[in-house]
């Protein structure tokens, strides 16, 4: 892993489509890439030294060797260090909202990497960049950079995190996807996430397995009642992958729409990952005609809701950004000079 001197990177966001808060438990997941991505470009700087200018989070700088400052100037010293490198200078563009529940971190994180020459598996490149958000102050899972890195043009990506195998699943023309944001912005650091990793880890413990390998019956076991809530989603959610991927496969609107919103549910009433403002927008989205199925998106307690529904309608929520999805390709080195 070593760096290329100079180079432009492109890394876009990313949108659950099933699957979550099922990673960090060996569970499975659908994901697909945004239309809107993060553009680093990187250039040598001073010695020890990571400058960072973003158009969206400004400018800081710092040591390579003993980083501090914002995450985002503390993530890319980390990826300096992995990738070898010594001085960067590298500026942030993109039009992917922060904090949104696209994946914008893991979005600027991948950027960041291979604008770097920091090389290998989808894989390999997903760790380091957990790694790095990690030493940033946010203990992720993979869903975020895997999806990024292995999203393929009218694609979705089907992860399974027990095996870590990645496959890719066209997406059905019969199918319409649309992302809308609810209004409430948070960042996955400043959200119950590690909370709620903490109780799933704590449920996988009384029952001696990942989440993800659990059928609903040995549920049973678990006698306290948040921890049991936790769980049930958690191994439903898993069941819905499943339905997900046989529905999209088969172009089958309806029965995606309708585990779109089972999977909702669970996130409101077991995972307690909704918010009254995204209730709200949830309702004029089900409302409006040729939609099948709503859910909240991402790590949740805002950010955006993903919409199923009939292509040949246009989704919308006054006053609200929103975007169609047609699996854009996540990741790729645009330039190295
Ligand atoms: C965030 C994390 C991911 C995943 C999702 C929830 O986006 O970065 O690793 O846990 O939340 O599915």
């Amino acid at each position: 892993m070593v760096g290329t001197g100079r180079a432009r990177a492109e890394a876009h966001g990313r949108v659950t489509i099933l699957g979550e808060h099922t990673d960090y438990n060996e569970g499975r997941s659908l994901g697909i890439a945004t239309e809107q991505c993060t553009v680093v470009t990187y250039e040598p700087g001073r010695p020890d030294t990571v400058e960072v200018d973003s158009s969206a989070c400004g400018k800081a700088t710092s040591s390579i060797s003993h980083p501090e400052g914002p995450a985002f100037i503390v993530l890319a010293a980390a990826l300096a260090r992995v990738a070898g490198i010594n001085d960067a200078r590298i500026t942030v563009e993109g039009d992917l909202p922060l904090g949104a529940g696209l994946s914008s971190s893991a979005s600027y994180a991948v950027a960041v990497a291979l604008a770097f020459g920091i090389e290998g598996t989808p894989l390999d490149v997903a760790r380091a960049c957990q790694a790095a958000e990690r030493t940033a102050g946010t203990d992720v899972g993979l869903l975020d950079q895997l999806v990024i890195l292995a999203a393929r043009d009218g694609c979705v990506v089907d992860l399974d995190f027990a095996g870590l195998t990645i496959r890719s699943l066209a997406l059905n023309h019969a199918i319409g996807l649309s992302v809308v944001e609810t209004g409430e912005r948070r960042l996955v650091a400043d959200s119950a996430y590690a909370t709620r990793r903490a109780e799933c880890a704590a449920a996988a413990e009384q029952l001696g397995r990942a989440l993800g390998r659990v059928h609903i019956e040995d549920l049973e076991l678990l006698d306290d009642p948040v921890l049991l809530r936790r769980a049930r989603h958690v191994v439903s959610e898993c069941e819905r992958v499943d339905g997900a991927r046989r529905a999209l496969r088969d172009g089958d609107l309806e029965s995606l729409g309708h585990l779109l919103d089972e999977g909702h549910a669970s996130l409101r009433d077991d995972f307690e990952s909704s918010t009254p403002a995204v209730e709200a927008v949830r309702d004029e989205l089900s409302s409006q005609q040729g939609v099948s199925g709503v859910r909240l998106t991402g790590a949740g307690f805002g950010g955006c809701l993903l919409v199923a529904h009939d292509p040949a309608v246009a989704v919308s929520v006054p006053g609200r950004w929103c975007s169609r999805l047609t699996g854009s390709r996540g990741a790729w080195v645009s330039s190295t000079r």
